[in-house]
């Protein structure tokens, strides 16, 4: 049986499965300005991150300025600050080596801790889950709502206990969680509200971009996503004493913007990451543009197909960043196709595809904290005995059975290509019995 694909290795993939004309520009591009061999025989090249000369001459300038990093006197970081911040109509902007360590930064700056209790989705990449427990606090999960994949605001409230000190929502798949409602619930229980949003850079919820409707928003620029540096992140605020405190937190011993806390790491991007993401940003709307239109065009197609339920749009979102196009997979619907075989019969039209996330809150990574001694010291045995069933997640649970992904790639296609995935879908459906059988 091959190997389940992690969400990154799929990405990757299915990045190299994609639309080669970008590719080809590039490529050709890259070719007519560089003119020394490379040094190593060359492989096969992904479809994404895609770039141009404009990203080859931003890293040459670094490399030529001698000016690596922020310390050493660079202005590229800053200048990537400024362009993010103003695309986001934010006010700051901290930029960090990646989205974990801008989520580490914020909890590091809000001060969260041991004692301390954050709550966070299932449906999620691990890192949510991992910057808390960096951070020595409790994790404790929401259930998901099937229809958005998103966390469910209605359920948030009985998670709460006096220990809550943080709410940490991700916009996953790049699609805005219900701001409104978590934003509401924080202010009423006097709890931080910090958006994990790794995955939604130019996602909006009532036509303004995600970030700063709580103390603060994480994003990440690792590889896959829509705005990437090969790795980076970045905190955006609107809260002047939180930005310091960030950047106190991300440099330490370098500025004294803020009262220290005593703690602190080394989280700075490089000059040659924030040059490729300014450069990077010149591109970010258009491709931003097609895969509105696309993700339009396979919602379209895909609610048609009985068993295939695309999943929806939180009300208030205005733009999703469509890092992921998401829908449920009904197998009684195909012929009782499993999954993977329905996933496995795409890839065979061309067509890839994931069964996304596992169980979070249930997989062993999660499960091992509750043996952690250091959690069972501050928390206490019984508290920790009792965490998991905390953490029940029903409608996850069956979320995570269904759920069948395409990557954001997917959608950077031309119109023909986009009506293609409906009709391998389609197809899929029409010859559903025999490959069940097969
Ligand atoms: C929802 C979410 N949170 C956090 C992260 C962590 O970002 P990074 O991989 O840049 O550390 C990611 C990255 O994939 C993510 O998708």
């Amino acid at each position: 049986m091959p190997a389940p694909l992690s969400r990154r290795r799929f990405l990757g993939r299915a990045a190299s499965a994609g639309a080669g004309l970008c590719l080809t520009a590039a490529a050709a591009e890259k070719a007519a300005s560089v003119a020394p061999a490379p040094a190593v025989p060359a492989a096969p090249v992904p479809d994404w991150p895609r770039w141009t000369g404009s990203d080859e001459r931003a890293l040459l300038d670094v490399l030529r300025s001698g000016r690596w990093g922020r310390t050493s006197g660079g202005a590229r970081v800053k200048a990537f600050e400024t362009a993010f911040a103003a695309r986001m109509q934010a006010k700051h902007c901290v930029a960090t080596s990646s989205g974990t360590t801008a989520l580490l930064t914020a909890l590091g700056a809000l001060g969260i801790g041991p004692g301390d209790e954050v709550i966070i989705p299932p449906y999620t990449f691990v890192a949510t889950f991992n910057a808390v427990t960096a951070s020595f606090a409790l994790p404790v999960f929401v259930d998901s709502d099937a229809a958005t994949f998103q966390i469910d605001a209605t359920k948030v409230a009985a998670a709460i206990t006096p220990a809550t000190r943080l709410l940490l929502p991700v916009h996953i798949a790049g699609s805005p969680c219900d701001l409104d409602r978590l934003a509401a619930l924080a202010a009423e229980r006097k709890i931080t509200l910090l958006e994990d949003a790794c995955q939604a850079p130019l996602a909006e919820w009532r036509g303004r971009p995600v970030g700063t409707r709580g103390i603060g928003g994480c994003f990440s620029f690792q590889a896959s996503k829509n705005l990437t540096a090969g790795e980076g992140g970045a905190v955006l605020t609107d809260d002047q004493a939180f930005a310091d405190a960030c950047y106190d937190f991300h440099t330490p011993g370098n500025a004294k913007r803020s009262p220290s806390s005593g703690r602190g790491a080394n989280f700075r991007l490089t000059e040659f990451q924030a040059a490729l993401l300014v450069s990077q940003m010149e591109t970010l709307e258009a491709q931003a543009k097609l895969r509105d239109a696309n993700a339009a065009l396979l919602t379209a197609g895909l609610a048609q197909i009985p068993g295939i339920k695309p999943a929806g749009l939180t009300p208030g979102t205005t733009r999703s960043g469509w890092h992921l196009y998401m829908f449920r997979y009904d197998a009684a619907q195909f012929a009782g196709l499993p999954r993977a075989k329905f996933i496995a019969a795409l890839a065979k039209a061309g067509v890839a595809a994931s069964s996304g996330y596992t169980a979070l809150n249930t997989g062993a990574h999660v499960k091992a904290l509750a043996a952690n001694p250091h959690y069972r010291r501050i928390y206490g045995a019984d508290t920790m005995a009792r965490w998991a069933e905390r953490n029940a997640c029903p409608v996850n649970d069956r979320l995570v059975e269904e759920a069948v992904w395409f990557g954001q790639t997917k959608l950077l296609g031309s119109r023909a290509d986009t009506e293609k995935i409906v009709a391998a879908v389609a197809d899929v459906r029409r010859r559903a019995g025999d490959l069940a059988k097969a």
